[in-house]
């Protein structure tokens, strides 16, 4: 037997449907309700920094149950260097893997599906959280991730009546909302982050910043608090939120750079100081509790989200005769 891997390109994964938000939206959420429903396996991630080269990588497998019974694994990096060096910061693989052969059974790209999840779980976030009230997000940084949470914003919280974004690179902001001058909500570049977050509801940030540069007061006391960046706010805010919600306890507390990382090493919080934002979205945890708390959510991605989208898109790139058939052997050496 010649073991068949479906090797799928970028270009192949966007055919099969990785840059369609709506979908995404809706198999993040199923991961994330499966996940604290007990019927979806997602150990946390192991990271590797190699400082020196400016790179990491992360390991995150996972196991979905239920019709689709698929294991998986994404292999997530970043390399600082190839910012402004024509290669995308994010550079992601996955592989599938029949849970019982354990033959792989795809192989794929992986990079634009981790963007979309990325921005669909900021907006996941800013869906569970936010006060109905809500009129205005700021969304900050104008990356990958950013492109695609204005998208994943316009559909998850679709009663908002503006949307603003920037980005330290002005003409990328302004270049962004130019793309979205069609879009449900109206969408605007601003060149005074501080302007734009004191009025704002939902506040999202996606950039690549090293060290927190969002300032607590300039955010309203009920806003609804998003970081999806590594460090982008400081733990200062992170104490003044009224209610702190994490994608995954264990990996935000044990995330380097992450100010719940630093809360968590002098002391100040713990697991039972937040709740994971997977009870609310399956209604086995309250979100906010009434329009005037502050409440903050931090995420740094879930490979749940990832197996259960790469799995859509492998299926549909199957039944589109999309890809490259490889096999793993002509006969294995050994049974
Ligand atoms: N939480 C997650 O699940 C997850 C997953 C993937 C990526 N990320 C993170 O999301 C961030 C964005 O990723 P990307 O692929 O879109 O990167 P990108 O390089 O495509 O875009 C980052 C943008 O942030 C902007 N920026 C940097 N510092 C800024 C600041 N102080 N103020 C405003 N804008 C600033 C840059 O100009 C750039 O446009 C990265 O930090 C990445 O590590 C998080």
């Amino acid at each position: 037997m010649k073991p068949e891997i479906l090797f799928l390109k970028q270009e192949d994964t966007i055919a099969a449907g990785a840059e369609d938000m709506k979908m995404t939206l809706e198999l993040g959420d199923k991961a994330i309700k499966m996940w604290a429903k007990g019927t979806l396996i997602n150990p946390t991630k192991v990271s590797m920094s190699l400082d020196d080269h400016g790179s990491f990588f992360v390991a995150m497998p996972t196991y979905v149950g239920g019709e689709d019974d698929i294991a998986g694994f994404k292999w997530a990096a970043e390399g600082r260097q190839n910012l402004g060096n024509g290669l995308p910061l994010g550079i992601d693989v996955t592989v599938l893997s029949d849970p019982y052969t354990v033959l792989p059974k795809a192989f794929l790209d992986a990079s634009l599906i981790t963007a979309m999840r990325t921005a669909a779980s900021a907006a996941l976030g800013a869906k569970y959280l936010c006060s109905p009230k809500s009129k205005k997000a700021t969304l900050v940084g104008c990356g990958i991730v950013g492109r695609y949470a204005v998208k994943a914003v316009t559909l998850a919280v679709p009663f908002l009546e503006q949307i603003e974004i920037y980005d330290l690179n002005i003409p990328k902001a302004k270049a962004l909302a130019g793309e979205f001058k069609d879009n449900a909500i109206p969408v605007t570049a601003v060149e005074s982050l501080e302007e734009s977050v004191k009025t704002s509801d939902i506040i999202i940030t996606m950039t690549t910043a090293q060290k927190a540069f969002m300032k607590k007061e300039w955010m309203k006391s009920n806003a609804t608090i998003v970081q999806m960046g590594p460090c982008d706010f400081g733990t200062d805010t992170v104490m003044g939120a009224d209610k702190l919600f994490v994608d995954n306890w264990f990996q935000v507390s044990k995330s380097k750079l992450s100010p719940v990382h630093e809360l968590h090493e002098a002391g100040k919080l713990n697991q039972e100081d937040m709740t994971e934002l997977r009870y609310v979205a399956a209604d086995m945890a309250a979100g906010r509790d009434n329009d005037d708390q502050q409440v903050m959510y931090v995420s740094l991605g879930l490979g749940a989200m990832d197996i259960m989208i790469a799995h859509q898109v492998y299926k549909n790139a199957k039944a589109m005769g999309l890809g490259t058939i490889v096999n793993l052997w002509d006969a294995p050496k050994y049974v």
